[in-house]
């Protein structure tokens, strides 16, 4: 095999078409260039940041990948319905929803402490918008788009407790109940959902909660191996699951943390 036949081979998401929800920033920002590496031929970047949001759409687009800013709110599942049928409009069909956009908890409370009124705001960022961009994906592929995918994102502390952020922990284990449900009721309809759990990740929006630089945010999640976790590495793993490559994995959640949760 040649090195450019090589090459092709290698991209893994070669033709499809996918939503990026988050898109504008950190995990959701490294994975629309990711699956432009790997040969998407559509992306849609829903968020609220419209400017960065923008600019990520400019600067990945080219001749061989066409993309899309939207300005879309995922806690309204209106909004999400109108974004959904305006890709498929666009585009012609949907192949991959990566449902990543969310929030961390704005204070580091223990139960003793739990506020339910930001318990609720972080379960309409976190929860209901996971299960808005899930429903209206699956309907559109349901009615009719071939090689389908959804994956939704969420984090290590979906099956672990945390000794603080009681409200995210919360809303993060909702989301595995999401997955592994949604997984059992589609995959007659040949749609898979799984998800991928990484470990904290320096990302913007970590950075901005914790009130921290991006390298002390790594120091103070020091993995047991050597490797520090980047975006990129997430969205590999992202970018795997939404392929041919896992065409029979469904219902998983998928650990990217360099051996954190191996305590
Ligand atoms: N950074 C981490 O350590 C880490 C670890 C595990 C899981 N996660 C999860 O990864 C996802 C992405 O987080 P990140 O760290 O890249 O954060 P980030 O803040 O850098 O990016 C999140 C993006 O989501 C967008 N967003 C937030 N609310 C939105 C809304 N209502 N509608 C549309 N877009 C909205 C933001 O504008 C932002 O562009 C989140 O679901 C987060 O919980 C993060």
């Amino acid at each position: 095999m040649s090195i450019q036949q090589n090459q092709c081979s290698s991209k893994k998401l070669e033709g499809k078409v996918a939503i990026i929800t988050g898109g504008a920033s950190g995990i959701g920002e490294a994975t629309v260039h990711v699956f432009a590496e790997h040969g998407v031929r559509g992306i849609v970047i829903a968020d609220i940041q419209d400017e960065k949001g923008r600019h990520v759409a400019e600067a990945v687009g080219s001749q061989l990948v066409r993309c899309n800013y939207v300005h879309c709110d995922v806690t309204h599942e209106d909004r999400v319905k109108s974004m959904v049928d305006w890709h498929v409009q666009t585009y012609g069909q949907l192949d991959i929803m990566f449902s990543n956009a969310g929030i961390v908890s704005p204070t580091d409370k223990t139960v003793l402490d739990l506020n339910l009124s930001e318990l609720d705001h972080l379960s309409t960022v976190n929860v209901h918008s996971m299960g808005a961009c899930v429903k209206h994906a699956a309907r559109v592929m349901v009615k009719g788009a071939s090689n389908l995918n959804l994956i939704l994102l969420i984090l290590i502390l979906g099956s672990k407790g945390a000794r603080r952020r009681t409200d995210y922990v919360m809303s993060k284990h909702a989301v595995v109940g999401l997955v592994r449900s949604a997984s059992l009721q589609l995959g007659v309809h040949g749609i898979r959902v799984n998800s991928v759990s990484p470990s904290a990740v320096a990302t913007p929006g970590l950075c901005r909660s914790v009130q921290k630089e991006a390298k002390e945010v790594e120091k103070m999640y020091e993995p047991l191996t050597s490797l520090v976790l980047k975006v990129k590495h997430v969205a590999d793993a992202v970018a795997f699951l939404a392929s041919d490559k896992s065409a029979f994995v469904t219902g998983h959640d998928l650990t990217v943390d360099g051996g954190f949760a191996s305590w």
